[in-house]
């Protein structure tokens, strides 16, 4: 494969379309913007912009002469990825970055979210199809696991509120999971599409740390020099909420499920993959601390 330097990024203003459309301007791609016609999202200066309906034949036009797309489209949007996805192929587009940014196909979930895995997958199955077909389009799926500095200052049910300082330890608050920094996730795109071959139809799995609650704990501590006041709980009771809600049908019942999946005890659901049978090397993502992490959330709630 000829060298990528063309790529349009659908989804650029999300909160993970941010950091990748940022990182591959500053790597030196050629970088444009598709959105929806009546998207009130707001993007960078500088960088083109094409409002389109979401149709195949819309959507084949717009990426005549492309070499890559980054699809970084929120939840709601996972289902317009198959015509996206064939109106890349129609238009020689070489790779597609299809939408994952969460925990690849393999992930042992919950059966409450097995509904939105059959939707995603659908979309990663169309895009091998074509890819088989046509030996000339070609995928990649960027599984992330946690996006760790994000969710820690998006969510305190994560256990750490930056703001009281103070935290709810789950059990014995030992389970260790990995992620990756919006950093990491910018460059993880770059990395992609800087190594074409090597990425070729598959997912590869991003990391920038791999840590645990009471390391959070520590980092967070030690940072703000201060002693947060700690509360503890089981994990469970985010099961039962979560499934309780589920059942209800009320909101709120996948955050729980979410957390009670990162840390539920002893089982390492959520490490995604060691640095070593990581593809974090390959795609240039340096392994950050829990410290350096944490600085990055005490910095973004400070501004
Ligand atoms: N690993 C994790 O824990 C985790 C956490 C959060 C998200 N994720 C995943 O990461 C991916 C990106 O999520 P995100 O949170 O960055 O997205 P987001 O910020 O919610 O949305 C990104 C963009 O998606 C587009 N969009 C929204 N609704 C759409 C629709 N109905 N049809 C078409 N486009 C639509 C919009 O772009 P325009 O306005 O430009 O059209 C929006 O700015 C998703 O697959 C999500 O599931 C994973």
């Amino acid at each position: 494969m000829t060298g990528i330097k063309k790529v349009t990024v659908f989804g650029a203003a999300g909160n993970f379309g941010t950091p990748i459309t940022a990182a591959l301007v500053k790597a030196g791609f050629n970088v444009t913007i598709i959105t929806r016609i009546d998207s009130a999202s707001t993007f960078p200066h500088g960088i083109p912009v094409i409002r389109s309906e979401y149709t195949v034949e819309k959507l084949t036009a717009a990426l005549q002469g492309q070499d890559a797309v980054v699809c970084a489209v929120g939840p709601a949007g996972i289902s317009t990825q198959v015509a996206m996805l064939d109106a890349a192929e129609a238009a020689g587009v070489k790779r597609f970055i299809v939408d994952d940014f969460g925990w690849g196909p393999d992930f042992r979930s919950l059966p409450e979210f097995r509904p939105i895995g059959v939707q995603r997958r659908a979309a990663w199955d169309h895009a091998k199809k074509l890819s088989q077909v046509n030996p000339d389009f070609t995928y990649t799926g960027i599984s992330i696991g946690n996006p760790t500095d994000w969710a820690l200052k998006r969510f305190p049910l994560m256990g750490f509120d930056v703001q009281k300082h103070s935290a709810t330890i789950y059990d014995e608050g030992t389970e260790e999971f990995t992620g990756t920094t919006l950093e990491g996730i910018g460059q993880a795109a770059v990395g992609v599409l800087r190594n074409p071959q090597e990425t070729a139809n598959r997912f590869v799995k991003a990391r920038s740390i791999q840590t645990c609650q009471n390391q959070l704990l520590d980092a967070f501590q030690q940072v703000t020099g201060e002693s947060w006041d700690v509360k503890r709980r089981s994990v469970k009771e985010l099961l039962e909420s979560g499934r309780e809600k589920h059942r209800a049908g009320v909101g709120g019942w996948v955050l729980d499920l979410v957390v009670y999946q990162l840390f539920e005890p002893g089982e390492a659901r959520c490490v995604l993959a060691s640095r070593e049978d990581s593809d974090a090397e390959l795609l240039g993502i340096r392994e950050e601390t829990a410290e350096d992490v944490v600085r990055k959330v005490l910095d973004s709630v400070a501004v």
